[in-house]
Parts: C-alpha cells; structure tokens; sequence
C-alpha cells in the first residue's frame, strides 16, 4: 500500500507541558470511578513502559547511519520522556486522591523491567516497543478523531489529546529502527503477540488494583462497563489495528492520522514546540 513519507521527515519537537492536576476529581471520565480507573489502569503502566521503549530503541543507535532516523530517534525519545514526567504527576493526584499505587507499581517494575526485560534479546524488545507503539497510536487516533475525550476533566483530557498527538507524531520511529535492524516478519509478529500479552495483562491488573479500593459492587463494574461498551467505547479498533500491523506490507505511515495531532497541536498552539 502507497503512503505518504512526509510525516516522517518532519521534525519531533520535544513539548514541555507542566500540567496541574491538583483540581481533578476521582471520577474525573464521564463521571464514572470505573471509566476512570480504566484510564488510570494504563496511565500507570506508561511512564516505565515509556522509559522501556526508549532503551529498546537507543541499543540501536550505533546501528543506525541514517542521520535523519538518528535525529528522529533523539525527538521520540525526548517526547516519551516528557509524557513519563507528565503522567508521574498524574501518580501524585492519584495518591492525593487517597489511593495506593507505590506496591502495584514496584511489582509491575519488578516483573516487567527487573525480570522479564533481561531475558528478552534486545530485537525482540524492539519488536515488542514498534508493537506497542502501533497501540499508542490507534488509541491515540481513537482520542483525537472521536468525542469521548470531551467527557474527561479539562486536564485529563488535556493531557491524553497532548499525548496523543505526540504518539502519532513519532508513530513510525520505533517501527523503521526495527525495519533498519531486522526486517524479518516473524520477529514482527513475535513481538505484537508479547505486546499484547503485556499491555492487556498489565492494564488489566492495574485497573483491577484500583476498583479494588472502591467501595462498589461486581454489579455496579459491570454495569458501568457495559454502558460504555453502549456508548462505543470498545475494543473492536484494537483488533483492526492488530490486523493491520499483520499485514506483510504494513508500515506506520500507511494510517492516515498525521493531520488530527497537527490540528490539534495548531489548536494550542503548540505545532512548531
Ligand atoms: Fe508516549
Ligand atoms: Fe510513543
């Protein structure tokens, strides 16, 4: 399939944000504590999943001649930082909040980063990191094209459009670090099956961590589930997006989205940083 190179010739601003959580409500997304907790659920495990793509991603970087990859590398690291330091912050409104997260945190670090991350070789963490980068991106495209970001607390959403319109800037990086070091499909596909082992398993568990600190009935969580699941907030998009990174031809750049995390840079002012 044709796609447009454009997008990933242009530059990959890092954005300093410095939001203020410090007004937001526990039931800061349709004023449901479950459809925030599941936000929270994969807030959590961004800031060191984030700092995990960026070391997959670097133990390349000898590897790669291409000056104009190397610069994109350097901007997609520099905006995966800014978005860990941005949601750590959201960790301190969540605890303000009343919550404990410190015990979920350091077992997902534990067994994540301290465990599993060493035993995997490193072109498969580059596998996994282009895969879950594809993630960040569809969803980021869900929160840019669709309205249900309009029924988040201002900075939430705030926070989330920024994010997204960043993942989709630097959606490609991962992707043709990989494509430069090792093409192979198989490790493509190796890589989208862990990442989507991880990230469900990984969301799940921290959704599930915090629900459990509600006073609420299995009743109650289903229900609130089952009427965002009414309202379109599903996950056939995700199995779309698996399907289409499993096409042999595939590349990021493929997805035409590039224009809603411009639109939406222009609309804060913050395109050109
Ligand atoms: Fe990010
Ligand atoms: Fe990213």
């Amino acid at each position: 399939m044709p796609y447009d190179r454009a997008s990933t010739s242009r530059p990959i601003p890092v954005r300093k944000m410095g939001f203020d959580f410090s007004q937001v409500p526990k039931k800061w997304f349709y004023d449901s504590i479950v459809v925030s907790h599941i936000a929270n659920g994969v807030n959590l495990i961004f800031p060191d999943g984030e700092r995990f793509f960026v070391r997959s991603v670097r133990h390349y970087l000898r590897q790669i001649d291409d000056p104009a990859l190397r610069a994109r590398v350097r901007g997609f690291a520099g905006q995966e930082a800014s978005h860990g330091h941005e949601h750590e912050q959201a960790f301190e409104m969540l605890e303000a909040q009343g919550y404990e997260i410190r015990a979920w945190l350091d077992r997902y670090k534990r067994i994540a980063f301290d465990t599993l991350e060493p035993r995997v070789p490193p072109v498969l963490r580059l596998s996994v990191t282009a895969a879950l980068e594809h993630f960040t991106a569809t969803m980021a495209e869900e929160g840019l094209r669709k309205e249900f970001l309009d029924h988040a607390h201002p900075v939430m959403r705030d926070l989330l459009r920024w994010h997204a319109a960043e993942e989709i800037e630097h959606k490609s990086v991962a992707y043709d670090v990989l494509q430069a070091v090792d093409d192979r499909y198989a490790v493509r596909v190796a890589g989208m099956a862990m990442a989507l082992a991880l990230l469900l398993g990984f969301w799940r568990s921290a959704t599930q961590m915090l629900l459990a600190q509600e006073d609420i009935s299995q009743a109650q969580i289903e229900a609130e589930r089952a009427a965002a699941r009414s309202r379109g907030q599903n996950k056939r998009y995700f199995l779309r997006a698996i399907a289409s990174y499993l096409r042999p031809s595939f590349h990021p750049d493929q997805v035409d989205n590039d224009h809603l995390a411009r639109d939406y840079l222009q609309s804060i002012g913050r395109l050109a940083g």
